[in-house]
């Protein structure tokens, strides 16, 4: 099985499923792709030799070029990991039910557009939740709204700031998120 990444940022996500995959020789991360050339994944990308494709909104929001490029490689599954754009339709058509995303709060709550990173987690605390989580979920044209594949939670104390917050999503995601990658790669090749 093949799958691409996309992220906007730092990457460490992808990382993560990169050196979880490396482990298992029936899953190539193939390709992964930013859409700004100082993405920081890009180099992490470079230090597992594995190629990456830059684009602009030009070129993913009116041009089938990036969906060519996945096609082209054969690519099982697209995971979004920290990629901040809104998957135009043309790639929701071609990878039906093969996209999925994952968000650093309990969907439904904390999620849409204009809600990511510490934004999220801000807004949690201004809640009053005492419990946050991440949220895995399929990708549909609007953003946060798929359906949902896995949630994990963790609880809020006394005295957490948005850093504590941050910082135990992240556990959990870098924990669960190459986990459901690959149970859900295994439902695919049945
Ligand atoms: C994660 O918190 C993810 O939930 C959100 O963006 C963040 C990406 O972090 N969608 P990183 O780039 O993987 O470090």
């Amino acid at each position: 099985k093949r799958i691409a990444i996309f992220a906007s940022g730092s990457g460490s996500n992808a990382q993560k499923i990169i050196e979880h995959f490396k482990k298992n020789p029936e899953v190539e991360v193939s390709i992964v792709l930013a859409n700004r050339p100082d993405a920081y994944v890009l180099q992490r990308a470079d230090n597992f030799e594995i190629p990456t494709h830059v684009f602009d909104r030009e070129e993913f929001t009116t041009s089938d070029s990036v969906v060519n490029l996945l096609t082209n490689l054969n690519i099982d599954l697209v995971v979004l990991a920290g990629f901040l754009w809104l998957i135009p339709t043309n790639m929701i058509e071609a990878f039906p039910n093969r996209i999925v995303n994952i968000h650093p709060a309990l969907l439904p709550k904390f999620g849409g557009k204009g809600m990511y990173g510490m934004k999220v987690h801000k807004a949690v605390l201004n809640a009053g939740e005492n419990e946050s989580g991440i949220t895995i979920h399929y990708v549909n044209a609007e953003f946060d709204e798929g359906e949902i594949i896995y949630q994990a939670k963790y609880k809020i104390e006394k005295g957490d700031d948005v850093d504590m917050i941050a910082y135990k999503g992240q556990q959990l995601e870098h924990q669960y998120y190459p986990k459901v990658i690959e149970n859900l790669l295994k439902k695919l090749s049945k």
